[in-house]
């Protein structure tokens, strides 16, 4: 049973420069319990999505979907309040760079604290506090540690701080929004290591954001790949990286030279804008498509090629 499913997200935003379409048509669904990568580089449209589905785009930014199912609801018929409600309790986020926003001059304990107090506040006190202490310690903090200032910690100790408090309301999905793009390599394998073992223990859903596909290949069963706005690929880990089946996937995935040397430098792609001309029609890669053709002036219908694999391309599963 699919925990989330979207269907056709298109986002945009409107700038003096006019209307930039950040999200175009955008479906993909998460299966219960499962952890759903979204993959794509900086500017394709990855956060967009999460605060889309947490309904917190900020203010230029306008959404409309054929449907948002969460754990069995449907999200676009809930007004403001409902909505309200169902934020950090069925669908919380760890955005992107929370946790350099982490407040310098309060404890980090009280940080935590007050996010609990203000989306669970039928807890009392005592029992906020004990909960409080129950997620330093999932997360690894170490008591001692719990009243330090922000300053006081390492980045990785900061990002658990900011996994405890977007965990701290049992959500049935949580969006992870880069979650270690600033941390180094050994304290990444932790922080994706502690998602996984919380994902398993409090039997959770992630959609993990990153710029990075071999992040989202160590932990994630399902992989979405974004490029300019639009979803290109979808499938489980393996159909992915096995087959891939979108250019733009095989470009990606060339570009980290192997998984196991998955450490090495990864050359940058760079794309055309959703708002550059041209890139509302046809396929969005096109410009930049090694096997483009004549038809890519089209823009591409979605081929399933497997129950869970699709692929946006007019070439569909011959192109391999
Ligand atoms: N508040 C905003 N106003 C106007 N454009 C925005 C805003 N936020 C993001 N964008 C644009 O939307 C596109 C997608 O951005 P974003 O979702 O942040 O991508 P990603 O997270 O994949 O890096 C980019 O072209 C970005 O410039
Ligand atoms: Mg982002």
């Amino acid at each position: 049973m699919d925990l989330l499913t979207v269907d056709n997200l298109t986002v945009q935003y409107l700038s003096r420069r006019g209307c930039v379409t950040a999200v175009d048509r955008v479906s993909f669904a998460l299966p219960r319990g499962q952890c759903f990568g979204l993959v794509g580089e900086s500017g394709s449209g990855k956060s967009t999505i999460g605060a889309a589905l947490m309904r917190l785009l900020p203010p230029n930014g306008r959404m409309r979907a054929d449907g948002i199912v969460l754990d069995g609801e449907e999200l676009t018929r809930l007004g403001e309040e409902e909505m309200r409600q169902r934020r950090w309790r069925k669908v919380s986020m760890v955005f992107q760079a929370a946790m350099n926003a982490l407040n310098p001059v309060k404890r980090v304990e009280d940080q935590v604290m007050e996010a609990v107090r203000t989306h669970l506040p039928e807890l009392g006190t005592p029992e906020a506090a004990r909960q409080v202490r129950q997620w330093f310690a999932r997360v690894g903090i170490p008591d001692n540690r719990r009243r330090d200032y922000p300053h006081q910690y390492s980045g990785g100790m900061r990002q658990r701080a900011v996994i405890a408090m977007a965990l701290s309301c049992h959500p049935a999905l949580v969006i992870a929004d880069e979650p270690t793009t600033a941390l180094d390599v050994i304290v990444q394998d932790q922080i994706l290591s502690l998602l996984g073992s919380l994902r398993r223990a409090r039997d959770m859903s992630i959609l993990l954001i990153s710029h990075d596909i071999s992040v989202v290949a160590d932990v994630c069963d399902r992989i979405g790949v974004l490029y300019a706005g639009r979803m290109v690929e979808s499938g489980t880990r393996r159909e992915v990286f096995e087959a891939p089946a979108h250019p733009y996937t095989r470009t990606l995935l060339a570009a980290h030279i192997t998984l196991a040397d998955r450490r090495g430098t990864p050359k940058t792609v760079s794309l055309p804008g959703p708002e550059e001309p041209g890139a509302a029609a046809g396929c969005c890669f096109r410009q930049r498509c090694p096997a483009c053709q004549p038809i890519c002036r089209q823009s591409p219908p979605w081929h399933w090629l497997s129950r869970t694999h699709g692929v946006r391309c007019h070439k569909g599963d011959r192109s391999t």
